[in-house]
């Protein structure tokens, strides 16, 4: 295994290059990988499995639109498509892709499969780190381990048909064989890692909840919304707030942060965005600092994922969910936000056949929608 060096701190990190996929498809040779669940993950990982020869079935309840997805992707009922029950006696490997609460509805039948030597593959800590709140305890002789994709299974599975790769994290809960780490990183290589680095399931669910209630997700709509409103409240249009606030962001910017950093995005602007930028950015992170400690608590108390195991497991859930995307759908920022989308030019055709209006039309239609709000 590589150590690599991140800024001064050395890791251990899996390349392709020292754990080819010629190896990986040694190591899973007499495997079966059943890939139970076909949400968004399960999709990617199970088609990047076959395309890169190995055997993998999918496990998916019948009757619904996602059995349905499993057959038109190739998948073959009978042959590499089976019930959830069916697929979990015939796995050696039990990818467990279900979405999080419902690996726990699951889990008495899940369990009743792992017979000794068979693996449970997680893409999550999750129900095994919070194992009080969610009861997912496997038996000690089966190999327990996770590999996290970085991203979306739309994405692992688009990167891997453009021959790149996403980079994922593993760990090793359980090491019942002595296999679990040839079987977990050839997995890694399997699903289409570009590298895959080591963690445990604590860390990785701590550092995952606390991501995607942060910088990936809800503290950037919160600081989205947060400029945006002031902009608004001091009498910017809504196409100039929603440009200064997210459309220069994703369109220009963070491309070439993605590329180069943003130190090299600091050295790279102009000398009053330069100077604004480095007066401003350390003010940011002292408000917000407080409030991340606060989420990471949260996350590691089990606050977090009781509230989510407890809201997911509603059977209004689905309803109550709707109202809540609704209001973020319908905010003034996302609205403006569709306009200015449709305003691109590779999607211009589209909007005025939609609208059937001028773009003159669309910010007037904007503006008075925003005068009646602001
Ligand atoms: N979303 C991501 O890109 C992502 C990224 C990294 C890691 N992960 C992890 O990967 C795992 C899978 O996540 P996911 O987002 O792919 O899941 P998901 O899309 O929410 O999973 C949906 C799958 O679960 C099945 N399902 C739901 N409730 C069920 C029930 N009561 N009984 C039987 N099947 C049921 C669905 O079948 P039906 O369609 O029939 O309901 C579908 O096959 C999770 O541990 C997640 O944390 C996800």
């Amino acid at each position: 295994m590589a150590k690599l060096n991140f800024g001064g701190v050395e890791e251990n990190v899996v390349t392709r290059e020292e754990f080819p996929l010629s190896k990986a498809q040694q190591v899973l040779k007499n495997e079966t990988v059943a890939v139970i669940g076909y949400g968004v993950q399960g999709p990617g990982q199970a088609l990047n499995q076959k395309d890169n020869g190995i055997n993998v079935i999918v496990g998916q309840r019948k009757n619904s639109k996602t059995w349905d997805k499993a057959v038109r992707d190739g998948f073959v009922p009978g042959e590499t498509l089976f019930e959830i029950e069916e697929a979990l006696q015939k796995g050696t490997i039990i990818c467990y892709l279900l979405s999080d609460a419902a690996q726990i509805a699951l889990w008495p039948t899940v369990k009743k499969h792992l017979t000794k030597g068979k693996a449970l593959y997680f893409s999550h800590g999750f129900g095994i780190t919070f194992n009080e709140q969610t009861g997912i305890i496997p038996p000690k002789d089966i190999d327990v381990f996770l590999v996290a994709p970085k991203g979306s299974g739309t994405s692992l599975r688009r990167m891997f048909l453009q021959g790149r790769g996403l980079n994922s994290s593993y760990a090793i809960y359980q090491d019942a064989t002595g296999k679990a780490f040839d079987r977990v990183v050839a997995l890694g290589i399997a699903v289409g890692s570009g590298y895959l680095f080591e963690t445990d399931f604590r860390k990785e669910v701590y550092s995952d909840l606390t991501g995607e209630r942060g910088t990936l997700m809800g503290a950037i709509q919160g600081i989205f919304s947060a400029q945006y409103e002031v902009l608004r409240a001091k009498g910017h249009t809504p196409s100039e707030a929603f440009n200064e606030t997210v459309e220069e962001l994703t369109q220009s910017l963070m491309p070439l942060v993605a590329e180069n950093g943003m130190d090299w995005m600091y050295a790279n602007c102009s000398t009053t965005a330069q100077r604004g930028a480095l007066d401003w950015w350390k003010r940011f992170r002292d408000a917000t600092k407080p409030l991340f400690n606060e989420l990471y608590e949260s996350v590691a108390t089990g606050k977090e994922s009781q509230r989510s195991i407890d809201s997911n497991s509603q059977p209004d859930y689905r309803e109550k969910l709707e109202v809540e995307l609704k209001e973020l759908r319908e905010s003034e920022l996302w609205q403006a936000g569709k306009t200015v989308r449709g305003l691109r030019p590779e999607n211009q055709k589209a909007t005025a056949k939609e609208s059937n209006s001028s773009t003159k039309e669309v910010f007037r239609k904007q503006a008075l929608k925003s005068e009646s709000i602001g």
